[in-house]
């Protein structure tokens, strides 16, 4: 059994209701939808780290309407072939839960630094455990998990690689160069295709697989035309021309390239 750490003296918490202890008394609350803040505020760089309230409740709709759904099921089929013994999965940066709730494991756990996020992931998905928590730093012992994912999220390497088993699997998932390039030829006038490393060698981890998924989808309504922009990056740096340019259109066509990796825990 997982069993979480506290993020002020890395002693084991009880899990119990109302609070989350230390054996040095530290206190986490149990959150009425069931999640717990383990986000010490020397690890918090803001005052609402990560996706805002209105960012998760787009990526919500969005994801629930289905256009993701050939992205899950490839990470299904994924985990079906490279842990198909997995008792244990963490979703790091897991927004709210989309993914993590369509997988099978003993035990799931989702993190993510946004309270709000997790908040939804929490409400959505009843019998996995999420926590408020920076995957720079996760609150669990060292080869704790068979699985570790982190879907369109932050890679902290040395992070996941101490939290894996040997052996154990992290699946990288990355938007490629020709990602939602319909969405992005709307909003960036000059379309300047960013050279990324869609496979980067990480220490103490062997690329085992990778693979891209590219597919097509119509969005037919002003308003989920939205939800896809507050899902990306690119609501961060989006322009004002930009932003009226994307507000005129209510019916998109566009093509996912998305990428995934799997890597194998190196033995230590
Ligand atoms: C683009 S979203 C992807 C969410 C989800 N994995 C999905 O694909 O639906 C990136 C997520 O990473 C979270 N995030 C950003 N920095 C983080 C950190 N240091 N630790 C954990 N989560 C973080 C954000 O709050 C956000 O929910
Ligand atoms: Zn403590």
């Amino acid at each position: 059994m997982i069993i979480p750490l506290c993020p002020v003296c890395g002693a084991p918490l009880t899990t119990e209701k109302p609070a989350w202890k230390c054996r040095n008394n530290h206190s986490f609350d149990v959150a009425r939808q069931g999640y717990v803040n383990l986000l010490p505020v020397t690890q918090k760089h803001s005052l609402h780290p990560g996706d805002t309230a209105a960012m998760v409740a787009a990526r919500r709709d969005f994801l629930n309407a289905g256009y993701y759904e050939p992205v899950a099921e490839k990470l299904r089929e994924l985990v079906a072939s490279y842990a198909p013994h997995a008792e244990s999965i963490l979703d790091a940066g897991c927004g709210e839960g989309y993914y993590l709730s369509q997988l099978e494991a003993k035990e799931r756990w989702g993190v993510d630094i946004s309270k709000d996020a997790v908040r939804f992931a929490a409400a959505r998905e009843k019998s996995a455990r999420f926590l408020v928590a920076t995957a720079a730093h996760l609150p669990f012992s060292d080869a704790a998990f068979d699985c570790v994912l982190s879907m369109f999220a932050l890679t902290a390497a040395a992070e996941f690689a101490r939290v894996l088993k040997d052996g154990g699997i992290f699946i990288q998932v990355l938007a490629g160069e020709k990602h939602l390039s319909a969405l992005k030829s709307v909003i960036y006038p000059m379309l300047l295709e960013k050279e990324k490393n869609l496979h980067p060698q990480l220490d103490s981890f062997t690329l085992l697989h990778k693979e891209t998924l590219s597919f097509a989808f119509t969005l037919e309504t002003r308003e989920m035309v939205q939800n896809l922009l507050c899902m990306t990056p690119h609501v961060w740096r989006i322009s004002k021309n930009g932003a009226e340019a994307l507000a005129r259109i209510s019916r998109l066509s566009d093509r996912t390239e998305v990428v995934f990796n799997v890597y194998g825990r190196q033995k230590r």
